[in-house]
């Protein structure tokens, strides 16, 4: 096969990273070009001219991360963990376009001089990922070997410690770092890790250049953004959107156009933050949208809350879920966690009293900012934006009431809780 030339016939605005006809590498050139020689200095100016922002869930600036690789044998890792139940948007977009995510990889590996390369994902998207890469062996694309760990199927195994450390051959568990990941990773080399589609949108950037990224979304986080909508929506799954569409318009993406069949929204997964209903009308989704209600979209979460269904009881099973998903290494996850599940179970099944309140709002203070990991601190923001959203029901559980028909339909609620892997809404 021989190797196609760049192409700059830019894809269409809305569909940026899923708009090749299908994932394989005759798709993929044929909608995008190969990927162009670029120089690693130009594309670390591209990027950070761009405002490219990771797309891991914590939008830190990408071009400034690469820059701040330094010292001998860089390491570069694609982070498809995706540990949070609630996403779907990784194993997409490794399932239905892997060669943009891998151009990244290479992109990156060349702007920091890496010749060691990983790709961290769960057992079920390896097959895509694994038939990309042969195919590129196949068409003598001639690039740096790239080596696929398996991630588990766990909520912190994609921390970027975590990852560090499974490559390394240990436990997808966090560890406490001194020096951050771009100068002591892998093995004591400098190391950047970015997510999947944070790549994915440095391949386009690559080809494209800034102007082209920042021609939509949202002015200071822009581009488009993969979001992965689940919950009470008639359809589920990975749709792509400009960063700061209205919410409104990502749950018309979703068939939802009535708001009186939603009780809350979580937004940016389990260490995200419930929103009334009251507060959504207004809302765009991008950081900066999100700021005023103490929100941020993660990585890409939007999950519904039915309007029959009591927040504080999902709340209660997702902390519970959380405790045990905590490495149990530091004071606030072996101690803090469980205890503070057990107080939320206390609000959402029993009466609810002053004391307890107390106890809850004690607990809170004392596991914010104390682990190694963010781990803890993403359980404190999820359990605060809980009180705040679901004020209402908490007075009418000091009553003795709830107005949730489906505060014991739990089991069924956690069976729905992971949205269709490929799917598009
Ligand atoms: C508990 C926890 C779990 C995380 N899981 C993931 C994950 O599954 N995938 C991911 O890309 N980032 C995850 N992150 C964020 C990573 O630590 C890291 O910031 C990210 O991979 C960097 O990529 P980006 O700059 O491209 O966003 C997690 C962070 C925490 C605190
Ligand atoms: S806070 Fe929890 S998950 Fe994070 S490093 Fe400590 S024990 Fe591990």
């Amino acid at each position: 096969m021989t190797v196609p030339t760049p192409r700059t016939t830019h894809p269409p605005l809305g569909r940026r990273l899923l708009a090749a006809r299908g994932p394989g590498l005759t798709e993929h050139h044929a909608r995008f070009g190969a990927l162009p020689p670029h120089p690693a200095e130009n594309l670390i100016a591209s990027l950070q001219a761009a405002g490219l922002t990771g797309r891991g869930g914590a939008g830190f600036p990408t071009g400034r991360k690469i820059a701040s690789v330094t010292g001998g044998k860089p390491v570069v890792i694609g982070n498809g963990a995706e540990g949070e139940p609630l996403s779907g948007k990784d194993a997409a977009l490794l399932t239905r376009a892997p060669h943009l995510v891998l151009d990244g990889l290479h992109a990156a590996a060349e702007a920091v001089g890496a010749d060691t390369v990983y790709v961290y994902l769960p057992e079920r998207v390896a097959p895509a990922v694994r038939s990309a890469l042969a195919d590129r062996v196949a068409a003598g694309l001639g690039e740096r070997r790239v080596t696929v760990v398996e991630a588990p199927e766990a909520f912190v195994s994609g921390e970027e410690s975590a990852v560090v450390r499974r490559i390394e051959g240990g436990p997808a568990i966090p560890r406490d770092r001194t020096r951050p990941t771009s100068i002591c990773g892998v093995r004591g080399r400098p190391t950047l890790v970015n997510n999947v589609e944070t790549l994915a949108h440095v391949a386009l950037i690559a080809r494209y250049g800034p102007r082209w990224f920042r021609s939509v979304g949202d002015a200071e986080e822009p581009g488009t953004m993969l979001i992965t909508l689940s919950g009470a929506l008639p359809h589920r799954g990975v749709t792509e959107l400009p960063t700061g569409a209205p919410l409104s318009e990502v749950l018309a993406r979703g068939g939802l156009d009535d708001l009186r069949q939603v009780g809350a929204v979580l937004l940016g997964g389990y260490h995200g933050s419930w929103i009334s209903t009251a507060a959504l009308t207004s809302v765009r989704l991008s950081r900066p949208g999100l700021a005023a209600v103490g929100a941020s979209p993660g990585a890409g979460i939007v999950h519904l809350l039915p309007a029959d269904q009591c927040g504080l009881a999902r709340t209660a099973d997702i902390l519970t879920y959380l405790a045990d998903q905590g490495a149990r290494q530091c004071g606030p996850c072996r101690n803090g966690l469980p205890r503070l599940a057990k107080l939320f179970d206390a609000l959402a099944y029993q009466r609810v009293d002053d004391e307890l309140l107390d106890e809850t709002d004690r607990m809170l203070g004392l596991v914010d900012g104390r682990g190694a990991c963010r781990h803890p601190d993403g359980t404190v923001r999820l359990a605060r934006s809980a009180l705040n959203a679901f004020a209402g029901d908490l007075t009418e559980h000091q009553a003795g009431r709830c107005t949730a028909a489906l505060v014991t339909a739990r089991s069924a609620d956690r069976r729905d809780a992971r949205p269709p892997t490929a799917g598009t809404a």
